[in-house]
């Protein structure tokens, strides 16, 4: 069995996705929430990506609101489309994208029943709620998940708030459901994202590769570091791709045991993923990336993109 991918569908989802299909992970399907952008705009980023990079693979709508609470989008950062640029923003196509995530997900789960169990790995790149909706309505399903690797949370500060990052504090219940339900969880957040980052000289190797989408590529990559750049700072993580690499290549990783909590209630603290490493104060339910090999896992990432930019 391949990979099964959840997504919010901005511009690192989409370098997550080119890097998972390079390591040849194997897709199976992808769904989306809402996240970067509430989720018919994220429907439109997915069926035009598809489009432009020539997705093979199958992809359904899924939740556009959290297990409770408001709708909390990225948009204030990201701008309407969840994913700024600095010229070329992805060609508009009909979005005739299939709906029923759900139902998609449950059926992959269901899959290959029998005696020798498959690995069911799922990379989630945004807020967890649909795979908490598996969860909560079918449990059975939720315990075949072999391994969750998350782009998520924060071992530190947070990103939305100073607090909690972005994925964590859209839908906080969601993050409780799965760690509740007992989902193996590999949280891949902000701080070891962050060792990995892109800087405005790796726009010029793809823009000269000269692929039909080198253009596109380089023009989405600058909108996305001008993010950093505009907050005085000189590179940006590609958060969701780390996440990928750290999944598809795990020695690049040195990973920690650890109990995981999200904080629920608190007003200046909601969606805080709380880590605690010492083994005495409570069974360790997840691990975290603690450090990452940079260099490699830039590597990685830019020569994903440049492929892509060259074909
Ligand atoms: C995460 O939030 C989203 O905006 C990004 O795509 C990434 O998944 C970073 O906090
Ligand atoms: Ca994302």
């Amino acid at each position: 069995m391949g990979i099964w991918i959840d997504t919010d569908m901005g511009f690192d989802d989409i370098a997550a996705i080119m890097v998972a299909a390079h390591a040849g992970l194997g897709i199976d399907g992808i769904s989306l929430t809402f996240g970067n952008a509430p989720l018919e705009q994220v429907r439109r980023n997915a069926a035009s990506a598809a489009s432009a990079f020539v997705w093979p693979f199958p992809i359904y709508a899924g939740r556009e609101a959290p297990v409770l609470g408001q709708l909390e989008t990225a948009t204030g950062i990201l701008g309407a489309a969840g994913m700024p640029s600095a010229g070329l923003m992805l060609p508009q196509v009909p979005d005739e994208l299939e709906g029923g995530a759900f139902e998609a997900l449950c059926a992959w789960l269901e899959q290959n029943e029998g005696e020798e169990e498959p690995e069911r790995r799922i990379m989630a790149l945004g807020p967890l709620t649909n795979i908490a909706a598996v969860a909560l309505a079918r449990p059975d399903l939720g315990r075949r998940i072999t391994e969750l690797t998350w782009m998520g949370g924060s071992v530190t500060a947070g990103n939305h708030t100073a607090s909690a990052e972005f994925n964590a504090f859209a839908d906080p219940e969601a993050l409780g459901i799965v760690l509740a339900h007992g989902i193996p969880l590999k949280m891949i957040d902000l701080d070891l994202c962050r060792q990995v980052l892109c800087a405005p000289e790796d726009v010029a190797p793809i823009r000269v590769a000269g692929g039909r989408n080198a253009e596109l590529l380089a023009d989405l990559l600058t909108g996305f570091i001008d993010i950093a750049i505009r907050r005085g700072r000189p590179a940006m993580s590609l958060y969701d791709a780390v996440a990928v690499v750290a999944l598809a290549y795990p020695d690049t990783v040195t990973w920690q045991e650890a109990r995981i909590d999200v904080e629920l209630a608190g007003g200046l603290t909601r969606g805080r993923t709380v880590v605690e490493t010492r083994a005495a104060r409570g069974a360790f339910n997840a691990a975290f990336g603690a450090q990452i090999d940079a260099a490699r896992a830039r590597n990685i990432i830019m020569e994903t993109l440049r492929a892509e930019a060259t074909w």
